[in-house]
């Protein structure tokens, strides 16, 4: 696996850093599906071909436009969302006719590189994220090299416009067979590649990843949530093709303060219910979200034994 300074992009890093405190969030995930040009065998989407796809909608843009601060930040992801550049297009259009100045990322496998750079020129607050297992040919089928070479000739010119993802994987959708198939010495070696970019970008100190290596990286990454163009929101964008009720945040359509509340909730959910039964289990939380849930309160009802605790 590559050392810190051979990573062929700069690690990505939020934009804002996420304050509970705020009224709104400072980043939200938009989901288009599953559909992807590329089937990788860890994929938390379970990305596939023949995934389904719809396309970003006013109503999606209206919740997006709700939740978000002006200067936030909007990701989009799937599946690919370089299958479909028309409507990522006219998505961040109509949000910066409306006033929204703030990032957007996409997270994208690079493949379609003519696509990207399209994208990147049609806005210069656009960043993208390509997927670190494609870039460094780890785990999966590398990207194509004239991809690569359009990506980085455009990069030497534009340094902050195109990052790496993380290395890490998380076992949820294919990443559970992949985690099983690897085994979880590799798993660990790359949450240290992960860690040490980290280090060296100065996103983690040296005792932060002390203590998740001391948890066995059995922690939940507390992503933000997701406006899915299937019109609901979802909790968590890693576990975005569960339909569980745990991440059920309502309908596109609801107010953006019931959206906010519900995350809220959720986020209690993970601290009080869900890491405590994962080390209960001795089990990463994914894996525990991925067979347990059955078991657990959902999240509003993790609120009221707080409220009964206090
Ligand atoms: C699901 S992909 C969709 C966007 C695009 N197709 C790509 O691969 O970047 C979004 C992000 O999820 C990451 N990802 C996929 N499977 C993962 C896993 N098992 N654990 C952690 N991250 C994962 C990818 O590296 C990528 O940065
Ligand atoms: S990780 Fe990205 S490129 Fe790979 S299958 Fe999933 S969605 Fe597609
Ligand atoms: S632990 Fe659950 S909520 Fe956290 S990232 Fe994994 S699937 Fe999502």
């Amino acid at each position: 696996m590559p050392e810190p300074k051979e990573w062929l992009f700069p690690a990505f890093t939020d934009h804002d850093q996420y304050d509970r405190g705020m009224e709104k969030l400072s980043d939200l995930h938009i989901y288009t599906g599953s559909k992807c040009n590329r089937e990788c065998d860890f994929c938390i989407v379970s990305g596939r071909p023949d995934g389904w796809y719809q396309p970003i909608t006013e109503e999606t843009i209206n919740a997006a436009f709700d939740l978000v601060p002006m200067d936030g930040t909007i990701k989009f992801y799937g599946g690919e969302p370089t299958i479909a550049p028309d409507n990522l297009l006219w998505a961040m259009r109509q949000l910066r006719e409306r006033g929204f100045r703030g990032w957007f990322t996409i997270f994208s496998n690079g493949v379609l590189a003519d696509r990207i750079l399209k994208l990147l020129e049609a806005d210069d607050r656009l960043d993208v994220v390509l997927n670190y297992s494609i870039l460094h040919g780890e785990d999966a089928e590398p990207i194509p090299p004239d991809s690569l070479v359009k990506l980085q000739a455009f990069a030497a010119t534009h340094p902050d416009r195109i990052y790496s993802s993380h290395a890490g994987v998380f076992p949820f959708g294919r990443g559970v067979n992949f985690v099983a198939e690897v085994g979880q010495a590799h798993i660990n070696d790359r949450m240290h590649t992960s860690m040490a970019k980290k280090m060296e970008i100065g996103e983690l100190d040296q005792t932060t990843v002390a203590k998740a290596e001391e948890r066995g990286f059995r922690l939940c990454p507390r992503c933000r949530p997701v406006v899915g163009t299937d019109g609901r929101h979802h909790a968590c964008p890693f576990a975005v093709e569960s339909k569980m009720p745990h991440f059920d945040m309502g309908s596109v359509t609801a107010p953006a303060d019931e959206v906010l509340a519900r995350f809220q909730h959720f986020l209690d959910w993970i601290n009080d219910v869900l890491e405590p039964e994962a080390e209960r289990r001795q089990l990463h939380p994914c894996l525990v979200c991925t067979h347990h849930l059955s078991t657990l309160p959902q999240p509003q009802a993790s609120e009221e034994k707080i409220n009964a605790m206090a």
